[in-house]
C-alpha cells in the first residue's frame, strides 16, 4: 500500500520548530512521510506564529497557495497548528472554511485521532494542563544538534507580548523525562542539546531548578554539548553563571533579550528590570566566563519611545557590545496591553530606528569576530552548506565554513583565517 504524505510548513521560533519534529513524530509511527511539496501530500499542515504581524502574513500568504489542492484532491486535509490556530480558533475557521483542523501548541497530540477519523470536533484549543507530561515521539530534523523541551508556556506578560496568550501558564517537565530523552540522545549519537523554554530560568521540578538541572544533563554520557533559549534577565541567577563556568559542556553563549535600553520604556514593556541590573549581570556572565558570547533581542518603536528613550538603547548596545542581535519593529497585538497604550510610533520612525539598530550592530559583529582571525576555536561539525562547504558551529554559537571534508558529528579545532559578519572561515589544525 502506498504510504500516506504530509507536508509541513513552520513558521517561527525554536519552539515551533520543534513542535513540528513532534508532529511528524506521531506522524510517523503513523506511517507518514515527509514531502517537500504540499501538492504531493495527503494532510498539510501549517505551524503557525503570531508574535509579529509580519509572521502572520507570510502563514496567510502561504495558506492560500494550497487552497486550489483541495479541488484536485478533496480527501487533502488542511491544519493549520501553532500559537495563530490558538489565538484565532474559530474564527480562523469561519473566514477559511477549507481548513480542516485547528490546533493550539497544547494540543498536539489530537494530531493521532484526526489522522484516525476519531475526533468529533475541529477546533483544539483548550489548555491542556498535562501538556508537560506528555512524552510524544519525535522525528528530529538533524542527527548531530537536538532540541529538547523543559519548560512550557510563559506567565511573565511582557506587555508586547502574545505567547502567555497562545502558550498558555508556565508549566515545567518532569526532570526524569527530561534525562530520559537526553540520555537516549546521547546514545543515539547526538552531541548537542538545545534545551527550550520561554524562559528556561524558571525551570523547577520539586527541588530541581534550572543551574540543577543542567548540572544532570552535563552528566548524561554523548552529550558533548549543552545550550539554552531563552533566558529572562530577571531570572538569571549567580547560581546559573556560576553552574556555566564550572561545567564544561554548557557552551558559552547566552542569548539574553534586552527589549529597550531605557528604564521607562522597559516599564512599560513590564520586563521587571531596570537596564543598570541588566548590565550588572552582563557584568557578572564576563567577569566568570571571559570568551562568554552574548546575543540579544531588541524592540523599536515601541509605544510612548522618544528620542531619548531610543537614543538609550543605542547606548547599550554601544555599551554591551553583543556578538549579535534580532531587532524588531514594536508590531501591536490584538489583546495584549501594549496594543492598548497611547503614543504609537509611526511605521517610518519605527523603520529608521531599526536601520540604526542595524547597522550599529553589524559594525560591532563584524569587529568582534575580527577579533577572532588566527585564534583557535573548537568546531562542531553540523554537515555541508549549499556550495559544499563543511559547516559547523563554535561553542560561541559561530557559523563557520570549514576548508577540509569532515563528517558531521566530529569536533575539531580550526584556526580561523578569515572572519565575516555572520560568519567565520578556516581549517582543522592536528590536535
Ligand atoms: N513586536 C515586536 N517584537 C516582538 N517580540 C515579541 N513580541 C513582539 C512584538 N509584539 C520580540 C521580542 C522577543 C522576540 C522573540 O520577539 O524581542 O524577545
Ligand atoms: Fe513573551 Fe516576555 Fe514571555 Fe518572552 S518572557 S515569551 S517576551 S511574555
Amino acid at each position: 500500500m502506498k504510504g500516506r504524505a504530509v507536508y509541513i510548513k513552520t513558521f517561527g521560533c525554536q519552539m515551533n520548530e520543534h513542535d513540528s519534529e513532534r508532529m511528524l513524530g506521531i506522524l510517523g509511527t503513523k506511517g507518514f512521510i515527509e514531502v517537500d511539496e504540499p501538492k504531493k501530500a495527503d494532510i498539510v499542515i501549517f505551524n503557525t506564529c503570531a508574535i509579529r504581524h509580519k509572521a502572520e502574513q507570510k502563514f496567510f500568504s502561504s495558506l492560500g497557495r494550497v487552497k486550489h489542492l483541495k479541488k484536485k484532491n478533496p480527501q487533502l486535509k488542511i491544519i493549520v497548528a501553532g500559537c495563530s490556530a490558538q489565538l484565532q480558533g474559530e474564527k480562523l475557521l469561519n473566514k477559511l472554511p477549507y481548513i480542516d483542523y485547528i490546533i493550539g501548541p497544547d494540543n498536539l497530540h489530537v494530531i493521532e485521532n484526526i489522522i484516525e477519523n476519531q475526533v468529533s470536533h475541529r477546533i483544539f484549543t483548550d489548555e491542556n494542563p498535562e501538556v508537560a507530561n506528555i512524552n510524544l515521539p519525535v522525528k528530529r530534523k538533524d542527527c548531530v544538534k537536538a532540541w529538547v523541551n523543559i519548560i512550557y508556556g510563559c506567565n511573565n506578560y511582557c506587555t508586547y507580548c502574545v505567547v502567555p496568550y497562545t502558550r498558555g501558564k508556565e508549566r515545567s517537565r518532569c526532570v526524569d523525562d527530561i534525562i530520559k530523552e537526553i540520555s537516549l540522545l546521547g546514545e543515539q549519537g547526538y552531541k548537542e542539546v538545545t534545551l527550550l523554554g520561554q524562559n528556561v530560568n524558571s525551570y523547577k521540578d520539586g527541588n530541581t531548578n534550572f543551574p540543577l538541572l543542567l548540572e544532570k544533563v552535563e552528566k548524561i554520557e554523548g552529550i558533548k554539548r549543552i545550550r539554552f533559549i531563552t533566558s529572562h534577565p530577571k531570572d538569571l541567577s549567580k547560581e546559573l553563571v556560576d553552574v556555566m563556568k564550572d561545567y564544561k559542556k554548557i557552551c558559552e553563549h547566552i542569548h539574553l533579550p534586552l527589549q529597550a535600553g531605557s528604564n521607562k520604556i522597559l516599564k512599560l514593556m513590564n520586563r521587571k528590570y531596570t537596564y543598570e541590573e541588566y548590565f550588572e549581570k552582563i557584568c557578572w556572565l564576563r567577569e566568570a566566563i571571559p570568551d562568554i558570547a552574548i546575543t540579544s533581542d531588541i524592540i523599536v518603536g515601541f509605544p510612548q519611545e522618544q528620542d531619548e528613550d531610543f537614543e538609550k538603547t543605542i547606548n547599550a548596545l554601544k555599551e554591551i557590545r553583543f556578538d549579535g542581535i534580532f531587532a524588531f519593529k514594536f508590531s501591536p497585538r490584538l489583546g495584549t496591553a501594549a496594543a492598548k497604550l497611547d503614543g504609537h510610533i509611526s511605521e517610518e520612525v519605527k523603520t529608521a530606528r531599526l536601520i540604526e539598530v542595524l547597522k550599529l550592530q553589524d559594525e560591532i559583529t563584524e569587529r568582534k569576530n575580527k577579533r577572532l582571525e588566527g585564534k583557535i576555536q573548537e568546531v562542531l561539525v553540523e554537515g555541508k552548506d549549499e556550495e559544499g562547504f563543511t559547516t559547523g558551529r563554535t561553542r560561541t554559537n559561530k557559523v563557520v565554513k570549514i576548508y577540509s571534508d569532515i563528517k558531521a558529528g566530529e569536533i575539531v579545532n580550526v584556526k580561523i583565517a578569515k572572519t565575516h559578519r555572520h560568519s567565520l572561515e578556516g581549517d582543522i589544525i592536528s590536535t
